[in-house]
């Protein structure tokens, strides 16, 4: 702790939020840690449940957010996915150590719609796009080399060509019902608020850290 820290700072960062816009700091805080180079700068940790209540998470890359959700793209077969199909609600948390900041966002996720994922999937570098044939996500690999070798399969399949939007691979949007914004204060004093959303309107609630 610095000794030029001190309790006087009582600045807020959450006294603008506007509740028309809930998703808006989060957008603000991906694309100022965007602006500063940060790496990974949209990495989420995205939660899922199973159809026996078990939760399971991991790493992916929040790469949609509009007004009311946020989305990620990934392959339809894997077991978030099917975790996804059968429960449908997912928890997600960002963090940005160099900002002090983090978000956490719970939401109903669903397939995205697949005009979306297309124009994600072929902006894509082209052995991204040969490497989502290659891979059957979350299913048993024999080996490294097998994987390798059907890449290279894809890519002699398609050289030459475009390579096409698997069907097994999509994205999925969630539909954000609450999130919290998290701000790294002095003395361990950080500065968390919930907004929450109700039947017609959002709420925000100031939490102890
Ligand atoms: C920083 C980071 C970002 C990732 N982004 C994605 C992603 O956007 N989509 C994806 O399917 N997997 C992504 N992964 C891999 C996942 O963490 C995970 O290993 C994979 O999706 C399989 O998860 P599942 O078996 O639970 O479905 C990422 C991993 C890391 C470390």
């Amino acid at each position: 702790m610095s000794s030029t820290q001190n309790l006087d700072d009582n600045s807020s960062q959450f006294t603008t939020i506007d509740l028309e816009r809930p998703l808006q700091l989060l957008a603000d805080w991906v694309q100022e840690a965007k602006d500063l180079g940060l790496s990974e700068p949209d990495a989420m940790n995205l939660a899922t449940v199973d159809g026996n209540g078990n939760p399971h998470n991991r790493m992916v890359l929040m790469r949609h957010i509009n007004e009311r959700e946020i989305g990620f793209f990934t392959n339809l077969e894997s077991n978030k996915a099917a975790e996804i199909f059968a429960t449908q609600r997912t928890s997600s948390t960002l963090w940005w150590p160099q900002l002090g900041r983090q978000a956490r966002i719970e939401g109903t996720a669903a397939e995205m719609p697949r005009d979306m994922v297309e124009e994600y999937f072929q902006s894509r570098p082209r052995n991204s796009k040969i490497a989502a044939w290659a891979s059957r996500q979350s299913k048993e690999l024999a080996s490294m080399d097998s994987l390798h070798q059907e890449f290279r399969q894809y890519e002699e399949k398609f050289s030459e060509k475009t390579v096409p939007t698997p069907t097994f691979w999509g994205g999925f949007t969630i539909l954000v019902d609450k999130i919290e914004y998290w701000n790294g204060k002095p003395f361990r004093l950080h500065e968390r608020v919930v907004l929450t959303k109700g039947e017609k309107s959002w709420s925000k609630d100031r939490i102890y850290p």
